[in-house]
């Protein structure tokens, strides 16, 4: 079974570069893939290389400073594949807890992991 089969997971930054590459990569291990930018056509042509490879994805523009936007992000991830159930964040913010769940993570360490 491939390592993501059943998962949800939201990449953010992922019309390019390292999240382009991590959205790609879950969803060909079974993911369906929110594939979340501030760029809408980058997430839209990512969203399109991953249906072309016969994987599951979802394009949403977001500014990951804002947020609301990042709120209706997750509530829109759920609504569409009916839960999250990958979204870590690693962050020096808290070095005891290195990897939190953006789902829960409180407003104040989610801007300290962005600064
Ligand atoms: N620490 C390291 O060793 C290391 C190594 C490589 C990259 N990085 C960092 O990782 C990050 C990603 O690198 P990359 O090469 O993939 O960059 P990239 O520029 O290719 O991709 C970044 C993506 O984030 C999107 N983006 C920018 N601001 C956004 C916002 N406010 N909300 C939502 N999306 C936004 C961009 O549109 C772009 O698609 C960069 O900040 C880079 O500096 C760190």
């Amino acid at each position: 079974m491939s390592r993501f089969t059943g998962k949800v997971a939201i990449v953010t930054g992922a019309g390019s570069g390292i999240g382009r590459a991590t959205a790609r990569l879950m969803a060909s291990e079974g993911a369906a893939v929110t594939v979340a930018d501030i760029a809408s056509d980058a997430a839209g042509r990512v969203v399109a290389e991953i249906e072309a490879a016969g994987g599951r994805a979802r394009a949403q523009t977001v500014d990951v400073s804002d947020a609301d936007g990042v709120q209706e992000m997750i509530a829109a991830t759920v609504d569409a594949f009916g839960g999250l159930t990958s979204s870590t964040t690693r962050s020096r913010a808290r070095p005891d807890r290195l990897d939190q769940d953006i789902a829960t993570m409180d407003l104040a360490t989610w801007d300290r992991v962005l600064a």
